[in-house]
């Protein structure tokens, strides 16, 4: 069967080869490209590459390659159309396999047609004889020629049906226009109008290369200055960035994250290849989900206003918890990077970029804007806050450093302010001591045994003692590998006991079960012992089984040091009340 292609695109783009591939075959990165052992072939030294910029998989021993659906049909041994639905499955989308849902694809794809023909329009329209005022707007701009090029510029007449006009005689129906949002519709009369009228156009384009939907900029004055696509089934501004389909390929190893396309635009003129605009919506977690995806540095350069500093406040922590780290860009004597640019050029850029404060600084500084400094009390206050704050700070030295500032701010001496950052420093620490001491109890009290005379003491042992016993009664092949286990060194006596009855019974050539044990075993032992060994492991291997001896021996060594070491004190320190006692 023929799936859209539409739909294919979406489900490649889902399903990244590294991480389809990496599932079955352990990767290596190098370079671009991820090696490993090739699944489909014996051998022992990696020819096995995905370089996941292509999409492709190839194996330079028994030549086999393709992109991600091949893989699973050849890994899966699945026709075409299954490995489909497999991957569509494991990205959780839906396959068009009936009428309603393939029309939807039918008419996304419609729509993007749609919408590059309008960009292209627009963008003929520059040479328009009408288009005088649109182009002394964009030198005014100061937009070269490139640029206009390379964002697809494009100016939309002062005309009530001009776009309208011109994508009908190209096929497209008014309803189509309607539902990509480039017309309006007349409520009274039903006639359709342009939405776009008399605006310099910014096509919007996502990932993959679609035209999705349009900014338009008036030349004056008049409002709104910005003209947005509404949303619709190809344009959703929570999951897209303007720029994105030209910052996915940049090779600084950060992204610069604006707030207009003007910056983003001016920015990309100027040589900074790396920068991402928001679509006159705030940051959502999607969009830093999509841009941890392409880079693991996110530079903000909002706004210096209340609006701009509030939207980076809020950046922040939804960028940080994809794993981003982040910086913000503090501008003085320009509003945004666009003014920044034209006014200092991109030298001074560079410098500021490469000085940028991370945001360690930029929560102090935002801190004590909310104090007024003049008066001791909130001097006070201020210093009590800051403190809190730089006992957040992960390293010392940044305790440090912003230490001193914060005391230079509040106006006392840096070893106060050290003291009171010393002081929050602890009581954090101890908090978070006994949250994570709370969390160890509660996944150890999950693998204990219920019979509370059972307790584990030590559970890291006790889960390997487990395991060595689980692999045993399966493959008594295993008892070879039990090199250094004796009864004592497993800390579960129980254990101990099973272990040695079985290694005598291996010993004498006879089968290995429970029934061997039930004399030397109480009830509550017998039952717990039986739900230990019918718990499902991971399949029976050499390693899996060493690791488990290894475990258990370590424990073992660490049980008898400690033991050893806190006879030493106790002995030390009778000495020492002797030797007092003594003069
Ligand atoms: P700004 O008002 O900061 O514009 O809006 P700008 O980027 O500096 O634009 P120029 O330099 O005056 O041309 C930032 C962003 O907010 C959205 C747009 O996405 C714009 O890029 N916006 C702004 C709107 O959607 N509508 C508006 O009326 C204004
Ligand atoms: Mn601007």
């Amino acid at each position: 069967m023929a799936f859209p292609s539409a739909f294919l695109d979406e489900l490649n783009s889902r399903n990244p080869i590294e991480d389809v591939v990496g599932q079955y075959v352990a990767l290596t990165r190098k370079g671009s490209n991820l090696f490993g052992l090739c699944p489909f072939h014996g051998e022992k030294t990696a020819s096995f590459s995905v370089a996941p910029e292509k999409g492709i998989y190839y194996c330079f021993g028994c030549h086999k390659g393709g992109g991600v659906i091949n893989f699973i049909m050849e890994i899966e041994n699945l026709s075409y159309p299954d490995a489909v639905r497999f991957l569509a499955k494991r990205a959780g989308l839906e396959v068009p396999e009936d009428g309603t849902n393939q029309s939807q694809y039918k008419k996304k794809e419609r729509l993007w047609a749609l919408c590059k023909e309008s960009a292209r329009f627009f963008n003929e329209q520059l040479r328009s004889p009408n288009a005088g005022e649109v182009r002394a707007y964009i030198a005014k701009r100061g937009l070269s020629r490139a640029t206009v090029t390379r964002f697809g510029l494009g100016f939309a007449p002062n005309a009530w049906s001009a776009l309208l006009d011109a994508m009908t005689a190209k096929g497209f129906t008014k309803e189509e226009l309607y539902d990509a949002g480039l017309v309006l519709q007349n409520r009274e009369k039903g006639t359709f109008y342009d939405r776009f009228r008399n605006r310099l156009m910014f096509p919007i384009i996502d990932v993959r290369g679609n035209v999705i939907g349009f900014g338009g900029r008036v030349m004056d004055d008049s409002t709104p200055k910005y003209l947005n696509s509404p949303e619709t089934i190809i344009f959703n501004k929570r999951r897209n960035l303007f720029a994105m389909n030209i910052v996915k390929k940049s090779k600084q190893g950060f992204i610069i994250l604006t707030e207009g396309y003007m910056d983003a635009i001016a920015l990309h003129q100027y040589g900074f290849d790396c920068a991402v605009a928001s679509l006159g919506t705030s940051l959502t977690q999607e969009h830093a989900d999509m841009l941890s995806k392409y880079t693991n540095e996110i530079v903000l350069t909002y706004d210096g206003d209340a609006a701009g500093q509030n939207a980076t406040q809020r950046a922040i922590p939804m960028l940080e918890k994809t794993g981003l780290r982040v910086k913000v860009l503090r501008m003085q004597g320009a509003k945004d990077p666009d003014e920044f640019l034209k006014k200092y050029g991109a030298d001074r850029f560079k410098l500021l970029l490469e000085g940028s404060e991370n945001q360690a600084e930029y929560r102090l500084r935002s801190l004590r804007m909310k104090f007024d400094l003049t008066t001791d009390e909130q001097k006070v206050e201020f210093a009590k806050q800051a403190a809190e704050l730089i006992s957040t700070y992960s390293t010392a030295v940044e305790r440090e450093i912003y230490g001193v500032r914060a005391a230079e701010m509040a106006g006392l001496s840096p070893e106060t302010m050290k003291l009171e950052i010393g002081k929050a420093f602890k009581r954090r620490a101890a908090t978070e001591k006994k949250t994570q001491e709370k969390r160890d109890l509660e996944i150890a009290a999950a693998r204990q045994p219920r019979a509370r005379e059972l307790r584990y003491d030590n559970v890291r042992s006790a889960m390997a003692e487990e395991g060595v016993l689980r692999m045993l009664l399966r493959e008594p092949a295993l008892f070879d590998r039990t090199g250094g286990l004796t009864e004592e060194t497993f800390s579960v006596p129980m254990f101990g006991k099973v272990f040695s009855v079985w290694k005598q019974r291996h010993l004498e050539d006879l089968p290995l079960d429970l029934s061997c044990l039930a004399e030397g075993l109480s009830s509550a032992e017998m039952s717990h012992l039986t739900g230990v060994l019918q718990k499902q492991d991971a399949p029976l291997s050499d390693d899996a089984f060493d690791d488990c001896v290894r475990i258990i021996r370590e424990e073992y060594r660490h049980a008898q040091v400690s033991d050893a070491s806190s006879l030493r004190a106790m002995q030390e320190s009778l000495r020492k009340k002797k030797g007092y006692g003594g003069t």
